[in-house]
């Protein structure tokens, strides 16, 4: 019988759902996220950066998982329209493993001459940002001194726990005496040591839902959740494709990224976030005056982002020092 490691079996099926064919965002997909609720979210994220990419001669922004290149899209229109002397010299790399979501990224950027798409991260001075990347990262799941494996059967089996890195980990985010499922992202560890070796100079934004140590209790069986069509799948090991993801330890972020020079600067929920940002109240405010279907229509998922989502997504930006 050939057991898999939970993290391989998470990795694989994440892989094949991204790159299938199909559609997975919005309505007609399997699940909404905030770009592709509202343009007012890609126009916050670029209201909020702009001071920060203007340090910089020859800003970059790094894009990680960019979906159907919503988020994008608005942030360059936004800076084009208000900044088009930083337009000019602003260069976007998406990071992207899927190659369909590829083809649909560069049918909806077509018009931005400055968007590349890289296979490894490239050396900038700016903003390596994502929103909802971190949670596809594969996790290892652990129960005391066990490791969970899965079975071709699709069956949980439980092995002792072999994994010095793992065992360190556990070690340093003071996990020990818990006795219930962690969850062990070594992955969002090698991507941040990437993010970090990616910036030359800048900033580190990470957009995501997620929990910090101090809530994993909160969680005794874990948080990896299969979703399928806008329902959440109880039985993730059923041989459908469905998307499969694990809640960002926000607190692991914040812990290993010192280990590579990236120091927290901000750590907030998604709702205090956006309304901190000026170009969000505004279009919050003036879509509330206004009447016509599309504008009810647009306050109301402005409203998600603030409130069904607002406290489960936190938002987290680290500075390379
Ligand atoms: C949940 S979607 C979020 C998309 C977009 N950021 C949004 O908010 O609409 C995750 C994105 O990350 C990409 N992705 C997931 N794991 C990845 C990996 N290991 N390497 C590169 N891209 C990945 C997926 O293909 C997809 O584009």
């Amino acid at each position: 019988m050939t057991l898999k490691r939970f993290r391989d079996f998470m990795e694989e099926r994440v892989r094949e759902f991204y790159t299938s064919e199909g559609e997975k965002f919005s309505a007609g997909g399997d699940f909404f996220t905030a770009p592709e609720l509202d343009r007012a979210f890609g126009e916050a994220i670029a209201d909020f950066l702009l001071p920060k990419l203007m340090e910089f001669s020859h800003p970059a922004v790094v894009e990680l998982g960019a979906g159907r290149g919503l988020l994008a899209r608005d942030f360059l229109k936004f800076i084009k329209e208000r900044q088009p002397e930083l337009f000019g010299k602003l260069t976007y790399y998406i990071y992207e493993f899927s190659k369909p979501l590829i083809e649909r990224q560069r049918e909806v950027l077509k018009d931005f001459p400055n968007v590349y798409w890289v296979e490894e991260l490239p050396e900038v001075e700016g903003v390596v940002l994502s929103n909802e990347f971190f949670d596809c990262l594969p996790v290892h799941v652990v129960k005391g001194n066990r490791e969970l494996y899965v079975s071709p059967e699709g069956e949980e089996v439980w092995l002792e726990l072999r994994d010095e890195r793992i065992e360190e980990f556990i070690k340093r985010m003071g996990y020990e005496s818990l006795d219930i499922r962690i969850e062990v992202c070594l992955d969002c560890i090698r991507m941040l040591e990437k993010v970090a070796r990616s910036l030359r100079e800048g900033y580190h934004l990470v957009i995501d839902y997620g929990y910090i140590s101090e809530e994993i209790e909160k969680f005794p069986e874990g948080t990896v959740i299969g979703y399928k069509k806008h329902k959440v799948e109880k039985d993730i090991y059923r041989k459908e494709t469905m998307d499969i993801s694990a809640q960002v330890n926000f607190s692991v972020l914040m812990e290993y990224g010192k280990d590579y020079g990236l120091e927290t600067v901000l750590f907030d929920s998604q709702r205090n976030f956006l309304t901190s940002i000026p170009v969000f109240l505004e279009t919050l405010e003036s879509l509330a005056l206004k009447e016509d279907p599309e504008s009810v229509e647009r306050l109301s998922r402005l409203k998600t982002m603030l409130i069904s989502m607002g406290d489960r997504f936190k938002v987290l930006l680290q500075k390379k020092v």
